[in-house]
C-alpha cells in the first residue's frame, strides 16, 4: 500500500454496496496491514505526512468488521476517519482525544506503581529526596500544552524542569539552596532545547516576588504548578530558617506551605491545575497524615480536588538493609510500613 493511499483505500471500501462486500474487503485490508513490518503506518492527509500505530488502526478496522449492519459499520468508519484526519484536544493538554487509544504511555488510574526510575537525559537519582522523572512527565503531559509555563516552587535537583524542557514546555523553578539550584541549572542546561526556556531562581518560595520574575520573562501567568515540598522534617534539606523542613511544629509547617500556595498559585491561570507530591510520616508511634493536611490547605483556598493518586514508594537503602528489623518493629508496634506517597491534583476555580 502506498503511504498516501490509506484514506482513499478506506473510502473505496466504504463505497461497496452491502455489508458482506465491505467486510470481505476489510478482511483482506486488515491482512495487508498486518503484513506491514513497521509498528507505525504513514499516510497523507491535507498534504501533511501523518502516522497511526498499526495496532490502533487494526483495532478500528476490527471494530468495523464486528458489525452486522451498514449503519454500525458506517459509525466505526466515521470514527476512524476522524481519528485519521481531525485533532481534538482539551483546553489544557495536547492529547488528541480522537486518537485516545494510542496513549498507552499516559496513566489514567489512581494507583501508580513505578518500579524503575527513568534515567534518560540528564536525570540522576543522587539528590536525596528527589522524585522520579515519571511523576512530572505524566503530569505535564496531562496538564500542559507544548510552549506553556510550569512552575515548581521546590525545585531541588531540577527534575521538573528537565522533563518540561524534554516535553517542549517552559519552566520556572524556585530553590532555597544555592548549591542545589546550581546542580539543577547544570542539569537543565545539559538538555535544554533552544525552543524552550527555563528560569531557576534562588529564593524562598514563601516570599519571592514572582510578579517580577514573570515580568522579566514577559508572561503574566503560568499554566501548571507542581509542588514537591519537604515531607515536613523527615529529611532536613538545609539549615535555612525558611526551609520547610525546619519548621518546629506541624502547624508551622502547614502555615509555611499555605504561604507558598498563596504566593505561587495567584499566578496560576484560572481553570488550570496544581499538583502536590507528598508522603506521610510517623512520630512517636503515631501516623501523621501530612498528605491529607496539605490537601486541606488547598481545599481551604477554594481549589477543586481532581484526584488523589497513590504511588508506590521505594524503601531507602538503609531501610532495605534492615528489612527484618522494620518488620519486627511494625509487628510489635501495631503499625504498617510506609510503601506509598500521594499525588494530589487540584484545579483552580
Ligand atoms: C522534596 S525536595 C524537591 C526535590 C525535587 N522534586 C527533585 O526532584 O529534585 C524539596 C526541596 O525544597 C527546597 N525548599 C525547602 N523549603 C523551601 C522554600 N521555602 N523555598 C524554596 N525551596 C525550598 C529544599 O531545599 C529541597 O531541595
Amino acid at each position: 500500500m502506498e503511504e498516501k493511499d490509506l484514506i482513499n483505500k478506506l473510502k473505496e471500501i466504504k463505497e461497496k454496496e452491502d455489508v458482506s462486500a465491505i467486510k470481505k474487503e476489510l478482511q483482506s485490508f486488515v491482512e495487508a496491514i498486518n503484513n506491514i513490518k513497521e509498528d507505525v503506518i504513514g499516510y497523507e492527509y491535507d498534504d501533511k505526512a501523518l502516522t497511526i500505530n498499526k495496532t490502533t488502526l487494526c483495532i478500528y478496522l476490527n471494530n468495523m468488521l464486528e458489525q452486522s449492519s451498514k449503519e454500525r459499520v458506517d459509525f466505526y468508519y466515521d470514527r476512524l476517519i476522524k481519528a485519521l484526519t481531525e485533532v481534538k484536544t482539551s483546553k489544557y493538554n495536547d492529547i488528541n482525544l480522537n486518537r485516545w487509544k494510542e496513549y498507552d504511555d499516559i496513566l489514567t488510574d489512581s494507583l501508580w506503581i513505578i518500579d524503575q526510575r527513568d534515567k534518560n537525559a540528564s536525570h540522576s537519582g543522587d539528590y536525596w529526596g528527589n522524585f522520579v522523572p515519571q511523576i512530572p512527565n505524566q503530569l505535564l503531559k496531562r496538564y500542559t500544552k507544548a510552549g506553556e509555563w510550569v512552575l515548581d516552587p521546590f525545585l531541588g535537583s531540577g527534575t521538573t524542569l528537565i522533563e518540561a524542557a524534554l516535553l517542549g514546555r517552559n519552566g520556572i523553578g524556585i530553590e532555597l539552596q544555592e548549591h542545589v539550584a546550581k546542580i539543577a541549572k547544570e542539569r537543565v542546561e545539559a538538555i535544554q532545547p533552544t525552543e524552550t526556556k527555563s528560569e531557576i531562581v534562588l529564593e524562598n518560595s514563601q516570599a519571592i516576588e514572582l510578579d517580577k520574575v514573570l515580568k522579566q520573562l514577559n508572561i503574566k501567568k503560568v499554566q501548571f504548578v507542581l509542588m514537591h515540598p519537604p515531607y515536613w522534617d523527615i529529611i532536613q534539606f538545609s539549615k535555612h530558617k525558611s526551609d520547610l523542613s525546619n519548621n518546629e511544629t506541624l502547624d508551622d509547617f502547614l502555615d509555611a506551605f499555605g504561604q507558598v500556595i498563596d504566593n505561587t498559585t495567584q499566578y496560576l491561570e484560572k481553570g488550570r491545575f496544581a499538583a502536590v507530591v507528598i508522603g506521610d510520616k510517623y512520630e512517636k508511634g503515631e501516623w501523621i497524615p501530612l498528605g491529607f493536611y496539605t490537601m486541606q490547605e488547598f481545599l481551604k483556598r477554594g481549589f477543586k480536588l481532581k484526584s488523589i493518586i497513590v504511588k508506590n514508594f521505594d524503601e531507602t537503602k538503609g531501610k532495605r538493609n534492615q528489612r527484618n528489623l522494620w518488620k519486627y518493629r511494625a509487628l510489635s508496634g501495631g503499625f504498617y510500613l510506609f510503601k506509598h506517597e500521594y499525588i494530589y491534583v487540584f484545579q483552580k476555580k
